[in-house]
């Protein structure tokens, strides 16, 4: 990992063909915001786009650090949730850039979790056919997932993240210290993303979270360490191919049965846990079409346990499939699944909407 490493700060340095930046990751970061971004980029005004959540806790916080370091600062709270990541929020938000006088020489701070640098990143790929944003992740998930990798959206009535662009931060600033008040099921639920990461590219790191769960309040660098080499994973993945025409695809390993179950549940499960149990599903349905090493899916379930994560959901097989394929069936033809081959490496396959039932009805049984 070509990361600088001090004591409980790690820089991970993201470079793909529109933009290199730094990826920052470390304990009490946001005090350090203001001076982060001035060393990052020349900018006259920042706009914080944060929520009703986030906003409690740092707002304040962020606003007195950009104003130290010189910039003139103003800010928009939207209401918590996917619900609101809609084109009216999209719209408000804009709305307020334009009131705060933002010119092309403004950055836009995204202050939260996944939806806001979702929707921040979107108004800023947009506000005068595009500005720079700084994301500044404040869940397990934004920091090892979202923050990182340029894409940016808002949900439609049809479906999720139907309108976006991507757009790469100039800066990303995850502080691990921020990890500490979410809600522990918000905590758990980024683990799905890091543990995939493990199974895709990286035993070792799979390793240690079979071993250990990772703890929400732990100090000391070994959160800050798992997160950045989350980051380097998804790094190599991103400077490879930024628009996804290939290799990025492999970043939905999980997600074709996990965003079924998501569906499903509508929406009342986490992202997270969705993909773990997606992992798990296709693991085994892997396991068992002999595309995977033998005992593969039984390690996986077990380390998705050991984080607090389910293996399996309880939505039956036929709605899954349903969800799994309804889209698809009037674009016919199939979908490229990423299939686990052993831990750290997934292989790409075509599937027909045929096999792909046949996958979710062969994942569902859990191993013996
Ligand atoms: N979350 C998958 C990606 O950024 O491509």
């Amino acid at each position: 990992m070509s990361a600088a490493t001090r004591a409980t700060r790690e820089i991970v340095h993201v470079t793909t063909t529109s933009r290199a930046y730094d990826v920052h990751v470390g304990e009490d970061l946001l005090r350090h915001t203001g001076k982060l971004i001035r060393k990052a980029v020349d900018a006259d005004k920042a706009f914080v786009v944060t929520d009703t959540n986030v906003a409690p806790p740092y707002l304040e916080r962020i606003k007195a650090s950009l104003a130290a370091a010189g910039f003139s600062v103003s800010y928009a709270v939207v209401e918590a949730g996917e619900q609101h990541k809609t084109l009216q929020t999209y719209g408000s938000i804009l709305e307020r850039m334009a009131t705060a006088n933002l010119t092309r020489d403004s950055i836009v701070v995204a202050l939260g979790g996944g939806v806001v640098g979702d929707m921040a990143g979107f108004a800023a790929a947009t506000y005068m056919r595009g500005i720079r944003v700084v994301q500044v992740p404040t869940t397990l998930l934004s920091m090892v997932d979202s923050s990182v990798g340029g894409k940016t959206a808002i949900d439609l009535s049809r479906g999720k993240n139907l309108v976006g662009a991507f757009l790469q931060p100039s800066l990303v600033i995850a502080d691990v210290a921020c990890l500490s008040t979410l809600r522990p099921e918000v905590f758990v639920d980024g683990i799905g993303e890091v543990v995939k990461h493990g199974v895709l590219a990286d035993e070792q790191l799979f390793e240690k979270l079979a071993r250990t769960p990772l703890a929400q309040n732990a100090r000391g660098s070994y959160l800050t360490h798992i997160i950045a080499r989350n980051v380097a994973i998804k790094r190599d993945v991103v400077g490879a191919d930024e628009q996804e025409h290939g290799v990025r695809q492999t970043l939905n390993l999980g997600h074709t049965i996990g965003h079924a179950i998501e569906a499903a549940s509508k929406y009342t499960l986490g992202h997270g846990h969705c993909v773990a149990a997606g992992l798990c599903y296709v693991a085994r349905a892997a396991e068992r079409m002999g595309w995977a090493e033998s005992g593969m899916a039984a390690r996986i379930e077990a380390c998705v346990a050991a984080q607090g994560l389910p293996t399996a959901s309880n939505i039956p097989v036929e709605q899954l499939v349903e969800q799994a394929t309804h889209d698809k069936k009037r674009h016919g033809a199939g979908v490229n699944l990423v299939v686990p081959e052993r831990i750290g490496h997934v292989a790409m396959r075509h599937v027909t909407l045929d096999e792909l039932t046949h996958i979710i009805e062969l994942g569902e049984q859990p191993c013996e």
